[in-house]
């Protein structure tokens, strides 16, 4: 008989004392008198896996965010005890596990200090809606103590004071500090003391992160089901703390062919087939450098994914074929909607096969998009990514299509209450069968992986091109990614600029924004300035949605469209070195953008500056951000900094105005850097390049610049066609010396360099290279300083 149908309240509950510790290889297993098993699993020296259960058994260890490819290995594992906790010491950390109740405090080993600490640590509560538990952390947080990360949240760099949920919500016209948006990231980076570590909350449930907003001294994170399971990354520096996450939920697979560091073109929609060839054509007649154009969802058969609008587009291979003969790559959006519709072979074959998501009790996951009613295959499947892939089969491999955009894969439902799937519909999770409730944050993700497979079988042995909006963390292995539906505002330039340093600073750097902004239309002015920072960012794209009028480099006036021209052609010019910056984020993960606190964490001034940031390794940049300017105020960080159109040398470490008319933005070499730099090209590949220039900025004293060189497509490199320049620059007061290091076995097809040398203190009266001395005229320096010298030099020595 029961009498009380009242829920019983048992509130937040906690590990009770540890009664039993085992060692199995790396991972450490502490069982509690009231059931509760942690495991610290010893990554690396300096990251460590923290596991939680409450039921004493774990779930199946499964994750789509950390990859196969994870560096994996430490130098020191001790374990030791005294009265009140375990002491687990590797090379880089001291992590202390309280007996009385498993909080964890984590100390740098090498000079002891406190880097994190648990406050309540580890607590759940038990959901009796969904089963499981609502699994929560709390550490402390140090008074001066900064945090940064979480993808692509629309707020200032520093999260401090800050309270966020990841849950991939289609956001269109978001605005500033609106959340969720449209990525789960849910790793962040805490800095105090001047170090920095990374926490990566792997959970895909939707979470919660909050930086002292609820309570002053306080951060926590928690998650609405699923395991308490994160990984501690120790730097101290905070670009390790990024390499290392980056590491672990992977690098991109490959580097990207280097067209798609070009300028792209896109609306929504060019169409038909006239307006597309009249669009690329403009592009030529102005000469305005453009190597990508987009097909939104116009192109299709009533929106149907993997058809053509035949009234449109009569011949697409014919007209994909003329215009990549003009240099232009097509680039098609395909959406996750799959129209209900017995005709279409895509919905046929889908429901045969039962690769679309069902409700709890079985009908299937019916939505409306753009097709009106669609069903939507589940991509969590591996089956329904195998057959995702193979669709693509007459796109990329007849039509000639060079890239797809996946869109709407949040997913996005419309006219329903979330704007997205219910709660109840069952996924398959890679065998580990769920709900929505955990495969939300990755739908998203498993679609753009599969589409990245298609494209990857399908294009080989080129290299495949696919852009998501949706991602959960690792997303970056397979595809680069945008900030979604932004809006034509000043505010919204200052957004993206943010949004792409903080995705950067997450793993994610190859991000752009819709350069000018999605909704509504953009003046001359803003335009231009968006331009202006776009060209900075890794992927570099013109979006905007057609009801707002035009949104091409030339639909703003002549003055707009020669300014839209100069920065389009300096960001091809500039090819090699950002090539060289993407081939250290695939190579190292580092991250292409830096804001300036990764770039110099130790200087506190740098610990909530949202504008400026350093693009690659030597270029620092600060967009201007509101109309009618002349210049502005910017942060200059540490060290000496060449102006890079008037070669004025600034002192960092200070605030200062600089001059930027509309024509112009602030931009700064740091001393001792080596540019390399390509000519102005309409598109990759337009010209043979057979000179590179190497822009030479002078320092008292030594710098270490790199060129990464392979064929800029195909997979050549990875059996080793690549090749390193490492350039070792000295000056003194009288002389400059320039070593170059070649490694690596491509050959370039440019035979020599030209050296552009910037800010030398004296006049060049001799120079020797490879220990030769030149006759004077034959290196012809001219008035510019500048001269020509074989590319294989190995040393140069001017004075
Ligand atoms: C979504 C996308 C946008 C696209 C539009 C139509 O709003 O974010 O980029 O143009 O759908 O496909």
């Amino acid at each position: 008989m029961i009498l009380n149908t009242e829920l019983e309240y048992k509130g937040n509950l906690f590990p009770s004392k540890i009664i039993s510790y085992k060692k199995n290889l790396d991972t450490l297993a502490f069982t509690t008198d009231n059931n509760v098993v942690l495991h610290v699993t010893v990554v690396r020296d300096s990251v460590l896996r923290f596991r939680y259960t409450t039921t004493g058994i774990f779930e199946k260890d499964f994750s789509y965010a950390i990859t196969k490819y994870a560096s994996r290995g430490y130098n020191v594992l001790e374990v030791t005890e005294d009265e009140d906790k375990y002491i687990i010491t590797t090379a880089k950390l001291i992590c202390h596990i309280s007996k009385a109740d498993t909080r964890s405090s984590i100390f740098d080993a090498k000079d002891k200090s406190l880097i994190c600490e648990d406050e309540l640590g580890f607590h759940w509560e038990e959901s009796y809606e969904f089963g499981g538990d609502v699994v929560k952390m709390t550490k402390t947080s140090h008074p001066s103590e900064a945090y940064y990360g979480l993808g692509d949240k629309p707020v200032d760099n520093n999260l401090k004071g800050k309270r966020f949920e990841n849950w991939v919500t289609d956001s269109y016209a978001f605005t500033k500090d609106t959340d969720p948006i449209y990525k789960a990231i849910p790793f962040y980076i805490g800095l105090h003391s001047k170090k920095a570590y990374g926490v990566f909350f792997d959970n895909t449930f939707k979470t919660n992160f909050d930086f002292c907003h609820e309570r002053r001294n306080i951060t926590s994170f928690w998650a609405q089901g699923g395991e308490m399971n994160y990984y501690f990354i120790y730097g101290p520096d905070m670009s390790e703390v990024v390499a290392n996450y980056t590491d672990l939920t992977g690098k991109p697979h490959e580097m990207p062919a280097l067209w798609t560091l070009g300028y792209h073109q896109c609306k929504w929609s060019y169409y038909p087939e006239s307006n597309v060839k009249e669009i690329a054509a403009k592009f030529r007649k102005l000469k305005i450098p453009c190597d990508a154009i987009y097909l939104d969802i116009d192109y299709m058969e009533g929106f149907r994914c993997f058809t053509w609008d035949k009234e449109y587009f009569p011949d697409p291979k014919k007209m994909v074929k003329e215009l990549a003969d003009d240099g232009f790559k097509t680039i098609v959006i395909i959406d996750p909607g799959i129209k209900i519709d017995p005709g279409y072979p895509v919905f046929k074959e889908g429901l045969e096969k039962d690769y679309f998501c069902k409700r709890a009790d079985g009908p299937y996951m019916k939505g409306k998009v753009w097709p009106g009613e669609c069903y939507f295959p589940d991509f969590t499947n591996p089956e329904v990514r195998e057959w995702w892939s193979d669709l693509f089969k007459e796109l990329v491999e007849d039509i000639g299509v060079k890239g797809v955009w996946n869109d709407m894969n949040e997913p996005a439902v419309m006219d329903v209450p979330g704007k997205t799937f219910p709660d109840d519909v069952r996924h398959n999770y890679d065998g580990n069968r769920c709900s929505h409730r955990k495969a939300h944050n990755i739908y998203g993700m498993q679609m753009a992986r599969a589409t990245y497979q298609g494209l990857k079988k399908f294009s080989y042995p080129k290299r495949p091109f696919v852009i998501t909006r949706a991602a959960y963390s690792g997303t970056q292995r397979y595809t680069s990614t945008w900030t979604g539906d932004n809006v034509a505002s000043w505010e919204h330039l200052i957004i993206a600029n943010v949004q792409a340093q903080r995705m950067c600073m997450s793993g994610y750097s190859f991000v752009g924004s819709d350069i000018g902004g999605f909704a509504e239309q953009p003046n001359g002015e803003l335009y231009a300035r968006w331009i202006q920072l776009g060209v900075f960012h890794p992927f570099c794209r013109t979006h905007s949605s057609g009801d707002h009028g035009d949104q091409e480099p030339w639909a703003f006036g002549t003055n707009v469209t020669d300014v839209v021209r100069k920065f389009i052609e300096l960001r091809y010019q500039l090819l090699p070195y950002l090539y060289t910056a993407f081939w250290r984020y695939a190579n190292e993960g580092i991250p292409i953008l830096k804001s300036l606190v990764l770039y110099d964490q130790n200087d506190p001034h740098t610990h909530y500056r949202n504008d400026e940031f350093i693009f690659g390794e030597k270029i620092l940049v600060c967009p201007i951000n509101e109309p009618n300017a002349k210049g502005r105020r910017m942060y200059i960080p540490r060290g000496n900094w060449y102006n890079f159109w008037t070669d004025e040398v600034v002192e960092g470490g200070q605030e200062l105005w600089v001059d930027a008319d509309f024509d112009s933005m602030p931009i700064f070499v740091k001393e001792g850097a080596i540019i390399p730099k390509y000519p102005v090209q309409q598109y990759v590949g337009e010209k043979t390049i057979d000179e590179v220039s190497l822009d030479v900025y002078y320092k008292l004293g030594k710098e270490t610049s790199q060129v990464f060189e392979d064929a800029h497509d195909g997979y050549d490199y990875i059996k080793g066609r690549y090749s390193v320049r490492i350039f070792n620059l000295l000056g003194v007061e009288t002389e400059l010396y320039i070593q170059q290091h070649k490694s690596g076995k491509y050959i370039a097809p440019f035979e020599t360099f030209k050296i552009n040398l910037h800010g030398l203190p004296f006049k060049i009266s001799k120079i020797t290279i490879d220990k030769e001395d030149f006759i004077f005229d034959d290196v012809k320096v001219n008035d510019s300083n500048s001269f020509v010298v074989n590319k294989d030099f190995t040393e140069i020595q001017m004075m």
